[in-house]
């Protein structure tokens, strides 16, 4: 059987009346990166920080590394990395500073605190930056830095929120290729998102809304699941009023959304119907597409079943 390295049952977190997480059950295995998405405030960061042992749940369980995040705070604390969404780097440090301060607090000594250092800056590509002031580093360098400091002490679980956000493409494909790296060595990745072509790299994602997952799965599970049909792309000379039009169909409109000139759209006519449609309210097509959901669709189109 395969290991598993974060299991929860049912855990909670209530902020006074206010239910931050809601009876949120899971489990990621070994070497797995699972893929944490939701809107604002749906619960991400809040569920990453009682599985560190930052924060006590209202009720429920949860397991990290075989630990208890009731009971043993402690023994999670040592086998796992969290960079935080506002990762906390000393700006008047210099790198090479800062990953010794991480290491030490982490308990290596100093001929590991030597090792390690020369093991991570080579792995994470920062040798050029060591002896550079944090403050003086760009966001990217800096979000390479924060992972740097949170795995040093080579955890077995890392937990990364919003590891990317506010980083250029190049720059989180690179970060992409150091987690998928990570994952093959057989480290436990618990990631949080906001960018859909991300999770292409999750082996199993989590959607969560308000509190709950409303969904979890491989991506093809889940895209599965929602779209047995596949879906029409289709560009319009107004792509507005031609989703006013669609949208008042609803008997026959199962879903749509609009990104930029092109409307995504699974409806039960036909492709003809379809076009007579909207060429009938003098709309013009330029392009019309057959393609699979993109996790966008798979997204918004779960938050909307929630909300109705
Ligand atoms: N210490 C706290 N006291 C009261 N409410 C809190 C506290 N921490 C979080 N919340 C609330 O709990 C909800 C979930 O917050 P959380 O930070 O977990 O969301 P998130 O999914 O990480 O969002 P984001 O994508 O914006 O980071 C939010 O409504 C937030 O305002
Ligand atoms: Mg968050």
């Amino acid at each position: 059987m395969q290991e598993i390295s974060v299991y929860t049952n049912n855990l909670t977190k209530k902020f006074g009346d206010f239910i931050a997480v809601d009876n949120v059950s899971f489990e990621v295995k070994k070497g797995e990166i699972y893929g944490f998405l939701g809107a604002n405030g749906a619960g991400k960061t809040t569920t990453i920080r009682m599985l560190c042992g930052l924060l006590k749940p209202t009720s429920g369980e949860g397991f990290v590394c075989g630990f208890n995040i009731n009971e043993n705070v402690e023994d999670i604390k040592k086998r796992i990395g969290y960079m935080s969404q506002k990762f906390s780097l000393y700006n008047i440090l210099t790198v090479k500073e800062n990953l010794e301060f991480y290491a030490g607090i982490y308990g290596l000594d100093n001929i590991l605190i030597k090792e390690r250092l020369k093991k991570i800056t080579e792995k994470i590509d920062l040798t050029e930056n060591l002896d550079k002031l944090v403050e003086d580093l760009p966001g990217g360098i800096k979000q390479r830095v924060a992972l740097a400091c949170a795995i040093i002490h080579e955890p077995d679980v890392i937990f990364l929120d919003e590891p990317t956000a506010g980083v250029d493409p190049i720059l989180r494909k690179k970060f992409w290729n150091i987690i998928d790296e990570l994952s093959f060595q057989g480290k436990t990745i618990f990631v949080t998102t906001h960018y859909m072509d991300e999770v292409e790299h999750c082996h199993r994602i989590a959607l969560m809304n308000e509190g709950k997952i409303i969904k979890d799965g491989s991506i093809d599970e889940i895209k599965k699941q929602f779209f047995e049909k596949n879906i029409y792309e289709i560009a319009v000379d107004n792509p507005v009023e031609a989703y006013n039009i669609l949208i008042n169909k609803k008997n026959k409109i199962r879903y749509i959304s609009l990104h930029g000139p092109y409307i995504h759209i699974i409806t039960s006519l036909n492709k003809e119907q379809l076009i007579q449609l909207i060429t009938v309210n003098n709309i013009k097509f330029t392009e019309l597409n057959i393609s699979e959901p993109t996790m966008e669709d798979v997204f918004v189109s779960l938050i909307k079943k929630q909300d109705m």
